[in-house]
């Protein structure tokens, strides 16, 4: 069912700048006492387990979910957060976390889970399970990732898309001819129909190869050491599946790099994170962090 719940944009909302633009009023969103530690005019931030504050947003009232969860790998995120679980513990997490989500999305919302294939084939069963619609299993190209003795190399994550029926909204994106980095010549020939091309861009597959790694330090926040996604992969999920005014709910924020393209796009974000939130709240309030440019053509 459809929920009737709507956020009123407000046409102040989200241009930087604009500190003095009231606070988003998130109270159709959120049930209970909780204090979030970050209002903008767009979102609004809760520090805590996302298993904590997930049960506290209201069921069906989600147009997009993107999570970005650790991927189980050891790695250090902060004193809170334990990323070497069993394999056992990190699915039974998963599938916690995955199950608060889906509750909170509308009829016709979607769904991204990014995450290592290893992973996201069990997560995207589980969803199955949940009763969603199987959209997309989208592999970002990895730029340079290590080979493993005996294995493959590794070369792509894996970006899961679902929608919650059929979804509310897919918009075309088309991205441009692909060039030469060195001659700047056009890579592919497109079967003898170049001339038949469409100028404004090619059909998005579901191979990304363009998302750049966030290596350099105009892009990537100071204080935090882990992963980082790069803004253009965050436009392009929200230019795809979402509306001005829709809302954006991701359960690890990190960096807050879905919360820095949400306010950029006019979208309203909920987001939540384990600790380090003074980190996002810098990069929210200081605008400093420079975007990937970004050339999709949205239809
Ligand atoms: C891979 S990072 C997300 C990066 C983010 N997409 C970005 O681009 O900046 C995962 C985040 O999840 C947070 N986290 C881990 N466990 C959590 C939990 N149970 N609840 C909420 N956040 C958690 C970590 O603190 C970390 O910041």
């Amino acid at each position: 069912m459809r929920t009737e719940v709507q956020s009123i944009i407000d046409p102040r909302m989200s241009q930087r700048g604009l500190k003095f633009a009231p606070p988003w009023n998130y109270a159709n969103f959120i049930s209970g006492n909780i204090k979030p530690v970050f209002n903008t005019s767009a979102g609004v931030l809760f520090e805590g387990d996302c298993l904590k504050v997930l049960p506290l947003i209201k069921s069906e009232t989600i147009d997009l979910v993107f999570a970005d969860p650790p991927f189980n790998l050891g790695k250090e995120y902060g004193n809170k957060v334990n990323d070497k679980l069993t394999e056992k513990e990190y699915i039974v997490f998963g599938k916690k976390w995955i199950s608060e989500c889906s509750r909170t999305l509308k009829d016709g919302g979607s769904f991204f889970i990014y995450n290592l294939p290893k992973w996201n084939i069990i997560f995207g069963a589980y969803l199955l399970e949940l009763g969603f619609t199987f959209r997309h299993w989208i592999a970002i190209n990895i730029k340079a990732s290590l080979p493993i003795q005996g294995r493959l190399y590794p070369s792509h994550y894996s970006l899961l898309y679902f929608s919650k029926g059929k979804p509310n909204t897919f918009r075309k994106i088309r991205t441009p001819i692909e060039k030469c980095r060195h001659c700047g010549g056009e890579i592919k020939d497109y079967g003898g129909h170049r001339n038949a091309m469409n100028p404004l861009g090619v059909n998005l597959t579901d191979v990304w190869n363009d998302i750049p790694p966030v290596r350099h330090w105009k892009f990537k926040s100071k204080k935090r050491k882990a992963n980082q996604l790069s803004t253009k992969l965050l436009s392009r999920v929200v230019y795809m599946s979402t509306n001005r005014g829709d809302v954006v709910l991701d359960p690890f924020g990190g960096s807050g790099t879905t919360f820095d393209v949400c306010e950029n796009e006019r979208r309203h974000w909920i987001g939540i994170d384990l600790e380090s939130c003074d980190v996002i709240i810098e990069r929210l309030e200081s605008g400093n962090l420079h975007y990937h440019p970004n050339n999709d053509y949205v239809e």
